[in-house]
């Protein structure tokens, strides 16, 4: 198996960002709130601004994009930050592409001074949460509703925490 790097995103790579993130739109439809319609007749700005926004993580075998995450903060809550827009190429899925963005993800998280990283997944997405705790978050007593619009009414997503002390050093404070 080819090695998987993963970088950080600039403004620069906007084009870039774009097509790997409707690729995600268009093959996972259900995971997401965003629409692939909306997307995809966006202009440069939306895109350009989009990438500032928020830390964007490629993930990369071989010169090739094969998944994404973004990595941002999460209103009231200075200490935590939120993993979301997690993808990964199908052809590659179960070979560690989702372990190295989000290990990047953590990484970034606490070099920000977060002593949290959140992630909202879809109760009903049996491969992400299982992956997400796979990884070592935990399942909190969170939850709201999903906001995919096609999916049915009243179904959920559960926030998964976390802690970034163990493995990525940045401890509570006391
Ligand atoms: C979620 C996602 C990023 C995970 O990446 P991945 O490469 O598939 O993850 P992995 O294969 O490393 O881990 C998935 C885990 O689920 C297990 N699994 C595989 N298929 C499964 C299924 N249908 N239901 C439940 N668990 C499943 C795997 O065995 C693995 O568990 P393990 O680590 O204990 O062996 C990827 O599946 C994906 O891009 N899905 C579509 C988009 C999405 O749903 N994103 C999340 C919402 S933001």
């Amino acid at each position: 198996m080819s090695d998987i790097t993963v970088r950080a995103l600039t403004e620069a790579d906007w084009e870039l960002f774009r097509s790997v993130r409707l690729r995600a739109l268009e093959e996972s439809p259900e995971a997401f709130v965003a629409q692939h319609a909306d997307e995809e007749q966006q202009p440069k700005e939306f895109w350009t601004e989009r990438i500032a926004r928020s830390q964007r993580l490629l993930a990369e075998a071989d010169g090739q994009p094969v998944g994404i995450a973004s990595v941002g903060s999460v209103e009231d809550q200075p200490d935590a930050a939120q993993l979301f827009g997690l993808w990964v190429e199908p052809s590659r899925r179960g070979s560690g592409v989702a372990t190295a963005l989000v290990r990047a993800g953590a990484e970034t998280a606490a070099a920000q001074g977060r002593h949290h990283l959140l992630y909202w997944v879809g109760t009903d997405n049996g491969r992400a949460v299982a992956f997400a705790s796979g990884f070592g978050f935990r399942p909190t007593a969170d939850r709201r509703p999903m906001r995919v619009v096609s999916e049915a009414d009243g179904e959920e997503e559960i926030a998964m925490d976390l802690p970034l002390a163990e493995r990525f050093g940045n401890a509570p404070r006391a």
